[in-house]
């Protein structure tokens, strides 16, 4: 891996791809190449200057118009007239900045951006880092373009820094984490739609002229969009194919758009949703944007997600639960909602511990006078009369069963019913004067207040501090609405979305480090916050709400093309017991395993069946949460789908195949396993077979009529 700059061209590379940047002798910077390795580039096509009587000249070149050139970086008003990656009004209102390059920095390791989350190196030798420092000299605004390589991944981090030394305020309209050029436009994109309930659909969409894309502008990164996108080439599939991931590490209102011009040039843009912010930049402040990892691959959709999976898991999720397998475990939400009581948790706990669970997660409603969704939040004490021996008894009880003890929180939200709003009713988002819309019953709180912050801070910690909790489910319910902040002057009032967004970042900060040995898993009604931001804090999320094991596989497909297993919750549910038992839990076995339902009501069958299965999950779960993933199936086009899991060493593996549509009648599937060591012998149910044949042969799977799964496990033997 190196970063060059050699012939006016910046090479990041690293044994698999390879990323250039010219500058041309205006300064200004194109964006030449982004794919496989290559050496010692040179760029004559991509330069060729296109220009027509429509397209405007630069200044001191004629015939030269940024307009048909690729770009890497384009501000608006120079003589690209296309969309920007970022906009700024000057004091005097002028939008027309023009950065040209001014220096450049190349060294190991890789910065951290201040107050948002991003990929980290270990040490300075596992990354190399460039800075391109670009300058507006009439106007006194500077840009750091930030890119970092890494030795073993096959991404590029980026991210955009402006600096204000202009000696008067300036205003960010736009300020894009990443903008590139591509000089083809035959590519087809990929992006994760949904709703609550079915998160993370994958839509595969020709690229057509001029724009399109998706964006959030509810607060959180959404259900509805996930800030992923994928563009490949036309012909591109599961194994083969280029491939470029685009995946923002933020939490909040983004945006994600493909404009494919006249010229065969097609622009890419992801970062902050331009819409509805301006963010005012003092003289001497900076701005940094949120960061956008970039993966490339030239085996299709498959090797782009293992790249993602690995560099997450590991260069993303931090803290004492990054290396090591999660309990399975018991929650109190499906069996049993807001009517709970110490006996009847108790009972969980025991039929939880005696099932083979590790941990038993208390849910909603233990605090306040919660008894449906319509009070309490923001009160985070114990309600004596759920719970008349408090926390403390049902955690100290839960453990001597041989259990951790796990707590739900909503902490950004507060009800109307609630102590907090009695004596706080200003510190929700709403603007004075106007009724706020409610959502579920409740309203957002403001975390563009430090009170609001600290206040979240000292309730959740003072609950932590008290009680041995060793897992906490983090939730938030409702979008953003009503966006007005009494703490923002009006010129500021752009600001409100990323600065719950940064205020968030901020609780979570801290509340995590206070309590490293705690296992934090986020939620947002399901997945509607499934992103890299969160997953910088919380290395889990709750995928779903919907456990119905059919429509999970799609929703675990989409999730899986750039989050790890080991990042997504997935429980054998109420709803997945109305199915073949087997079903439901080789769906959830694809993430942290665990139950959600009244497991006192089982019969002693159905008891047998769930020991059998958990004492099966916590034997692979090593291979699931550390191995390889490999999608053997089309989840949108076969009527049945099979993934796998390999461990890093190829010495084990674990093959799950569903009968998703409920086909006329039973059918043979020839399903062609991946990531094996063709070389060695693997057995399966006591027979052996080579790795070629499993991989280039393959096994047979019966597909079903009725909604069924089967689990194969794999394990290398000797020749
Ligand atoms: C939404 C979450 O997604 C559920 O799992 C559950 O925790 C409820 N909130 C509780 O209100």
């Amino acid at each position: 891996m190196a970063i060059e700059f050699d012939n006016y061209t910046f090479h990041l590379f690293n044994k698999n791809i390879s990323y250039c940047v010219k500058l041309t002798d205006l300064g200004d910077l194109m964006h030449c190449y982004w794919g496989k390795r290559v050496d010692r580039p040179i760029f004559e096509y991509a330069l060729m200057p296109r220009a027509s009587v429509t397209t405007c000249d630069s200044v001191g070149k004629e015939n030269y118009s940024l307009e048909a050139l690729p770009m890497e970086y384009p501000f608006y008003g120079t003589s690209d007239l296309r969309e920007p990656a970022a906009v700024v009004e000057l004091a005097n209102g002028s939008r027309v900045v023009e950065p040209r390059f001014e220096s450049y920095k190349i060294y190991g390791g890789k910065p951290q951006i201040d107050g948002l989350p991003a990929v980290y190196a270990e040490n300075d030798t596992e990354a190399q880092t460039l800075e391109i420092t670009l300058c507006d000299k009439a106007e006194g605004i500077k840009v750091i373009l930030f890119y970092t390589i890494f030795e073993d991944f096959d991404a590029i981090c980026r991210s955009t820094k402006i600096i204000n030394e202009s000696g008067k305020h300036i205003y960010i309209d736009k300020i894009a984490s990443v903008s590139m050029d591509f000089t083809n436009d035959n590519y087809k994109y990929i992006h994760l739609y949904g709703t609550h309930g079915k998160e993370c659909q994958p839509e595969v969409c020709d690229v057509h002229k001029g724009t399109q894309g998706f964006d959030s502008k509810r607060g959180t990164s959404s259900h509805f969009a996930n800030p992923f996108m994928v563009l490949a080439d036309k012909s591109a599939d599961e194994n083969t194919g280029d491939v470029y991931g685009f995946s923002l590490a933020y939490s909040g209102n983004h945006r994600f758009e493909i404009i494919d011009d006249n010229y065969e040039l097609m622009r890419v843009q992801a970062g902050i949703n331009p819409f509805n912010f301006k963010w005012k930049l003092e003289n001497g402040e900076s701005f940094s944007s949120p960061e956008a990892v970039l993966v490339y691959s030239k085996n299709g959709l498959g090797d782009m997600s293992r790249t993602y999976h690995k560099l997450y898991r590991t260069r993303l999720c931090r803290g004492t639960w990054r290396d090591k397998v999660r309990p399975v475990l018991l929650n109190s939400w499906e069996g049993s909602a807001f009517n709970i009581d110490e006996q009847k948790l108790l009972n969980y706990a025991k039929k939880g511990s005696e099932l083979g669970a590790e941990l038993f997660v208390l849910d909603d409603g233990w605090f306040g006078t919660r008894n449906d969704d319509t009070t309490s939040l923001g009160d985070w004490f114990v309600n004596k009369n759920k719970l008349p021996n408090g926390l403390e008894f049902l955690a100290n009880e839960t453990n001597r069963l041989g259990l951790k003890f796990g707590l739900w929180f909503e902490p950004e939200m507060i009800s109307e019913q609630s102590e907090l709003f009695k004596k706080h009713p200003d510190w929700r988002i709403c603007v004075p004067g106007r009724t706020p819309h409610p959502a579920r019953n409740q309203y957002v709180l403001d975390l563009t207040r430090d009170e609001v912050c600290d206040y979240i801070i000292d309730a959740v910690s003072s609950v932590l501090e008290s009680v041995n909790i060793e897992y906490v489910k983090w939730d938030m319910n409702r979008s953003i609405s009503d966006a007005y902040s009494a703490n923002l002057a009006p010129d500021r009032q752009g600001e409100l979305m990323h600065r719950y967004v940064l205020g968030l970042y901020k609780i979570l900060e801290t509340v995590t480090s206070r309590f490293p040995n705690v296992l934090f898993e986020s939620c947002s009604s399901g997945g509607g916050r499934f992103d890299p931001g969160m997953l910088y804090y919380m290395p889990q999320t709750w995928t779903s709400d919907n456990s119905d094991p059919i429509a999970r596989t799609t929703i675990q497909y989409g999730t899986s093309l750039a989050y790890p297993a080991i990042s997504m919750g997935a429980h054998f549910s109420a709803t997945a017991a109305r199915y073949d038992f087997d079903l439901g839990a080789a769906v959830a076995m694809a993430g942290n395993y665990g139950y959600e339902l009244d497991v006192t009501k089982l019969s002693n069958d159905q008891c047998e069946i769930i020991k059998r299965q958990i004492e099966l999950y916590k034997n692979i779960r090593e291979i699931v949460s550390f191995g390889n993933q490999y999608r053997l199936t089309d989840d949108v086009s076969d009527t049945y789908c099979a993934w796998m899991y390999v461990s890093e060493n190829q010495e084990a593996a674990v093959v799950t195949m569903v009968s998703k549509w409920v086909e006329p009648a039973e059918s043979k599937k020839r399903i062609l396993l991946k990531g094996l060591d063709e070389n060695s012998l693997y057995e399966i149910n006591g027979k052996s077979y080579s790795g070629s044949v499993l991989m280039n042969i393959g096994i047979e799977y019966v597909n079903s009529f009725r909604n069924t799964a089967k689990m194969l496990l794999l394990k290398k033997i000797d020749k």
